[in-house]
């Protein structure tokens, strides 16, 4: 009996110590100490990210595992390569949406990749690049337009590229839950997209047109000559200082007056005003300034 009710004791009693584990109890030492460690496993740098954003999702991972001290935690960690991918993964968060802020995408549709077409024929390809492509439903779109737009010639390269390899095999694999394709017109839905059961596979002739990178925004070399980029929900993570950066390097990686698409909640900060003129204030749209040279 006895035996029984300290079984029945002891999970609850460790849901509710997991329970208090929030990410104020995350020490700057405790910090430091994982941010090494991920560092030096998986050359993946903590320090830009928003402290409070990135305590918080350590702190519920440690939560999930059941874990009641720090140090336990970090000893795991150290030891265990699988849990330093986990956590990782536990770090980057990869909404998205096909079409998400229809809009921005309506914009895009009638003016920019209209006009970056018109800029590039007969001279090479158009280049665009989704920084931070989460499962590619951000590139697939940019695909989808420029199926409608311009059929199946080779005038475009798209590229995804995104920090976590586990998200770009689910890009690759083209195949998606429903609540990515809500903003789908069904008529594109019917003509691009098969039902597999509750899942949709997108056609394999737009999913050859993506090609995926593993990227990381804050470490890697940016590809070069872009004419277009969206940059969009990912920002929002860093400090105002790597926002800085990262807006500098993107400047660097277009094309003379190539053009920038960031997201709803996301803007130009300091010194990166200076890299670009804003095309459309309410997507979020930026042009490079000529005079800006990498
Ligand atoms: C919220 S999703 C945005 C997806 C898409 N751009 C959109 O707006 O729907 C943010 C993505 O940024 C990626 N990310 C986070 N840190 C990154 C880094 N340092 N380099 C590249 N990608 C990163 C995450 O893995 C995640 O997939």
């Amino acid at each position: 009996m006895n035996d029984i009710s300290i079984e029945s004791a002891e999970p609850f009693s460790r849901y509710r110590d997991a329970q208090l584990f929030v990410g104020s109890d995350i020490t700057d030492g405790a910090f430091a100490e994982i941010r090494d460690i991920l560092f030096a496993g998986r050359g993946f740098d903590l320090d830009g990210y928003k402290d409070r954003c990135i305590k918080r999702r350590i702190a519920a991972r440690i939560r999930t595992l059941g874990y009641r001290r720090i140090e336990d935690y970090i000893a795991l960690l150290e030891s265990d390569d699988v849990e330093q991918e986990q956590l990782l993964e536990a770090l980057t968060i990869h909404v998205s949406q096909f079409f998400r802020n229809p809009s921005t995408f309506s914009v895009l549709e009638e003016k920019i990749l209209p006009e970056l077409l018109r800029r590039r024929r007969g001279e090479g390809e158009v280049k665009v690049w989704s920084v931070g492509c989460a499962g590619g439903e951000e590139p697939y779109s940019i695909a989808l337009l420029f199926d409608e737009l311009c059929g199946s010639n080779d005038q475009v390269s798209i590229l995804g590229s995104d920090v976590s390899a586990d998200i770009l095999k689910k890009a690759r694999s083209g195949i998606f839950e429903s609540h990515r394709l809500v903003e789908v017109p069904d008529p594109v839905l019917a003509q691009y997209f098969s039902r597999e059961g509750v899942r949709y596979r997108l056609d394999a002739r737009i999913c050859e047109k993506v090609r995926f990178y593993r990227h990381d925004i804050l470490q890697d070399r940016p590809f070069t000559r872009v004419d277009l980029i969206l940059c969009r929900n990912m920002l929002i993570y860093f400090s105002r200082q790597e926002q800085e950066r990262i807006l500098r390097a993107l400047a660097n990686a277009l094309a003379p007056e190539g053009l920038l698409v960031l997201g709803r909640a996301e803007t130009m900060v300091n010194e990166s005003r200076e890299l670009f003129t804003c095309v459309d204030p309410v997507e979020r749209i930026y042009r490079k300034r000529d005079e800006v040279t990498p």
